[in-house]
This record gives structure tokens, sequence and C-alpha cells, in this order.
């Protein structure tokens, strides 16, 4: 039976400052099988990996990302009032995935066009991915499709997985009606439509966010879902419990 993956989300973002450095470093140190992180546009085009639309919430900054050029983002503290990680700066895509990139460890680029639309963030995204050497290890998600369509578009062969906080309808036989691998779903909501069995009847990769809670990590793991969660080290412990169970 195929092992379920564990992706930490934003990084092992329960014990180090969401989407930097020091959070991704805990993830490969941890032993995760991969990393989900959020990918804008800062004002002058550059790749930046955090996760709101606004620097307020996690930086010291204010204002809008896109309001900034990276030189501007990277004066800025990020450590989203978390203590003892020092200097921790807004990273680009770039910087995260040199970081990861030894470890072969698996990487969700989700692509935050849900609110704002940053045109030309897919092709970036994908160049960078291609000159890393990293495409084989990398699915792209978003809540806007028409980002995975552009995706799709630019790259057939890219590994695409749809995002949705909501309950579509019939949302796998969209998905594969537009060659899309994976599903990406709520936690709540698969809970709520008791929905996981017919989403992973159908084939497609189903990583499930944000998954933290030790019963949860127990329930989906056991039925085969991958999870994305803030906290690898305990869904580590509960998969190698499982195994033995
Ligand atoms: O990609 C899964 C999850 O990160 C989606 O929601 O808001 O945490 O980026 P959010
Ligand atoms: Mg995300």
């Amino acid at each position: 039976m195929k092992q379920v993956k564990i992706y930490a989300h934003r990084g092992a973002s329960a014990y180090a400052p969401e989407n930097t450095l020091p959070a991704f470093q805990a993830a490969m140190e941890q032993g995760a099988d991969g990393i989900e992180l959020d990918v804008h546009l800062s004002r002058d085009g550059e790749l930046v990996v955090i996760h709101d639309e606004e620097l307020d919430r996690t930086t010291n900054g204010t204002g809008l990302v896109k309001d900034h050029t990276l030189a501007e983002l990277k004066k800025l503290c990020a450590d989203n009032g978390m203590s003892g990680y020092g200097d921790v700066r807004i990273p680009t895509l770039q910087e995260v995935l040199e970081l990861v990139k030894p470890s072969g460890m698996l990487v969700n680029i989700e692509l935050k066009t849900g609110i704002l639309w940053y045109e030309g963030i897919e092709k970036k995204t994908l160049d960078l991915v291609e000159k890393l050497g990293m495409k084989n290890r990398t699915v792209y998600s978003s809540f806007n499709h028409y980002s995975i369509a552009e995706v799709q578009r630019l790259a057939p062969k890219a590994e695409t997985a749809y995002l949705f906080g909501d309950i579509p309808c019939d949302v796998e036989k969209y998905a594969a009606a537009h060659n899309v691998k994976g599903l990406h779903p709520g936690l709540y909501n698969v809970k709520m439509g008791n929905l996981l069995q017919v989403y992973l009847d159908s084939g497609l990769a189903v990583r499930v966010w944000t998954v933290n809670g030790e019963e949860d990590l127990h329930w989906l793991m056991k039925e085969g879902a991958d999870v994305i969660t803030n906290d690898p080290r305990l869904a580590l412990a509960v998969r190698d419990r499982l195994a033995d169970e």
C-alpha cells in the first residue's frame, strides 16, 4: 500500500514563523515528505513567499505585498510575533526552493491568485522550478482555477491540483475533466460533507488541509489521504503509529 504523504503547511508553522526559512528548515529536520507554501508577486515582479495579500498580520510592515518592491519587503521582520528566530525575512520562492532542494522534499506551490490576480505569476513560477530542476516533485494548486488552467497551458505535464474551501458538487469529475490530478479540500468540509471517500474513490491525489489534530490526522491517513499540516512532527508520529496498528 502506498504510504500517505505529510506536507508541512507554510513550513512547520507550529514551530517557526509561517512561510519563512526557519519553518521550512524545521519541516526538513522533522522529516516531512513535503512543504506547502504561498506565493505572491512584489511590485517589481519578484516571487515572494507569504500567506496574506497584506503584510500586517505576519510582518512589521503594512499595506499590500504587491505595492512593495522586493528590496522594501526584505527590510521587514517576518517573525509573526514568534521570538527566538533571529533575523527572519520574507523569503523569495527561489530561496525556499534552494533550501529544500537537497532534501528531495516534495513541494506544493500555492499560487495566491484567489483574491489578487498577479499577472504572469504562473510563468515566472514554472520557469523558476524548471531552472532549479524541481519539476518532478512540484505540484501547483490555487483557489483560482484559471491560474491552474494557465499552468496547464504553459506546462501541460505539470502536476496540478484544485484547491477549494467550499463544497463544490462533483468536484472530482470537474477536476478529472480538466486533467487536474489532485484535490485539496479543506478539512472542515471533508468532515461536514462526509466526502472523503468520494474524493479517494476518484483516484485523484487527495491532500486535505489544514489538519493539526491527532484524531483527524489518524482518521485521514488511515483512510489513505495525504495531509497538509502545521505540525509535521505530530503527523509523523501518528503515521508511525498507524504502521503498527
Ligand atoms: O494549500 C492549502 C492551504 O494552504 C490553503 O489555504 O489559506 O492556508 O493558504 P491557506
Ligand atoms: Mg496555502
